[in-house]
C-alpha cells in the first residue's frame, strides 16, 4: 500500500477495460487519480467505484487536453503520472479499409498520445519543486511483431514505441527527469474484443487464435497490465526511460508452431 502515495495522476480511455483497471489500482496505493474516456456514462461508473475523477475527453481532440490538464493544474499544481491508454482497434484489412477509419484510428492511437505527451509533459516541466513524472504509453503486442490482418493497429502501436523512445531521450538529453516508457499488453480480457461477440462463431475463432499465441494459455486479466503501469508509475522504476515492458504471457518470446 501507498506505493504512490499522494502522486496525481491522469489514466486517458479509463472508462473500461485496462484504463479502469489502472484508475482503480493507482488510487488503492495512494494516489490522486483523474481519467478521460469519450464514455460518459461508463466515466461515471469507474469514478463512483474507485473514487477517481472523471473528465469527458476525446483524446484526438487538443482543446479537451488543455481543459483535463488545466483542470488538473488548478486543483493540484501538479502531475506526476500520465497514462495515454485510450486506443481502438484498425479497419482490418488493406484491400478494404476506409480512409476516414484510418484516420481515426491515427487521430485517436497515435495523435492522441503525441497531445499527451505535449500537454501533460509540459505541466510535469512545471511541477512545483522542478520538473518530475513518469510517463507510460499504451502500445500492444502487435507494436513488437505485426498482426497480418490489420495493418493499421499495428501501424499505431509501433508508431507509439518510437514516439515514446524519442521523447524519452529528448527529456534525458535536456536534463529534465520526466521518464517515458511504453508497455506492451498482449491479450488481455477487456471490452475491446466486445465487437466480435454477436458473431458467435468469430468469436470462438478469435479466442482460439489468441489463446494459440501465448505460451502461458490464458487471456492477461486487466490487473495484470495495471500493476505494470504501477510499477512505471512509482519510483521503483527510477532508472527506466525509453523502454519497452511487455505483459503477454510469453507471446512474443515465442515462434509461431515451435
Ligand atoms: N485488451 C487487449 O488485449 C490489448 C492488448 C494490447 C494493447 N491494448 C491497448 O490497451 C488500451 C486499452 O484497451 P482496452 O482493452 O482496455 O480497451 P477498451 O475498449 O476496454 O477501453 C478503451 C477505452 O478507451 C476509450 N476511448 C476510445 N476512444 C477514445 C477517445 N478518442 N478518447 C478517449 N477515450 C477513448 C473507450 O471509450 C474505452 O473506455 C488500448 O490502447 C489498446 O489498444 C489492449
Amino acid at each position: 500500500m501507498g506505493r504512490i502515495e499522494g502522486k496525481v495522476a491522469f489514466v486517458s480511455g479509463g472508462g473500461s477495460g485496462l484504463g479502469a483497471a489502472m484508475v482503480g489500482r493507482f488510487a488503492e496505493e495512494g494516489a490522486i487519480v483523474y481519467f478521460g474516456d469519450v464514455n460518459a456514462q461508463n466515466g461515471a461508473e469507474v469514478a463512483e467505484a474507485t473514487g477517481g475523477v472523471f473528465v469527458e475527453q476525446d483524446v484526438s481532440r487538443e482543446d479537451h487536453w488543455v481543459s483535463a490538464i488545466r483542470q488538473i493544474e488548478d486543483q493540484h499544481g501538479r502531475l506526476d503520472i500520465l497514462v495515454n491508454n485510450a486506443g481502438i482497434l484498425g479497419p482490418g484489412a488493406l484491400e478494404t479499409i476506409d480512409l476516414d477509419a484510418w484516420n481515426r484510428l491515427f487521430a485517436v492511437n497515435v495523435t492522441g498520445v503525441m497531445l499527451g505527451c505535449k500537454h501533460g509533459g509540459m505541466l510535469m516541466q512545471r511541477n512545483p519543486g522542478g520538473p518530475s513524472g513518469s510517463i507510460i504509453n499504451i502500445s500492444s503486442n502487435a507494436g513488437i511483431l505485426a498482426t497480418a490482418t490489420d495493418c493499421g493497429y499495428s501501424a499505431t502501436k509501433g508508431a507509439v514505441k518510437l514516439m515514446t523512445q524519442s521523447i524519452a531521450i529528448n527529456f534525458a538529453r535536456r536534463g529534465l527527469p520526466i521518464r517515458c516508457n511504453s508497455i506492451h499488453p498482449g491479450p488481455i480480457d477487456t471490452p475491446i474484443f466486445d465487437q466480435w461477440k454477436p458473431n458467435e462463431k468469430a468469436a470462438k475463432r478469435l479466442e482460439g487464435t489468441l489463446l494459440e499465441m501465448i505460451p502461458l494459455g490464458r487471456l492477461g486479466h486487466p490487473r495484470e497490465i495495471a500493476n505494470m503501469a504501477l510499477y512505471l508509475a512509482s519510483d521503483e522504476s527510477s532508472f527506466s526511460t525509453g523502454s519497452q515492458f511487455v505483459v503477454d504471457g510469453g507471446g512474443t518470446s515465442a515462434l509461431a508452431g515451435l
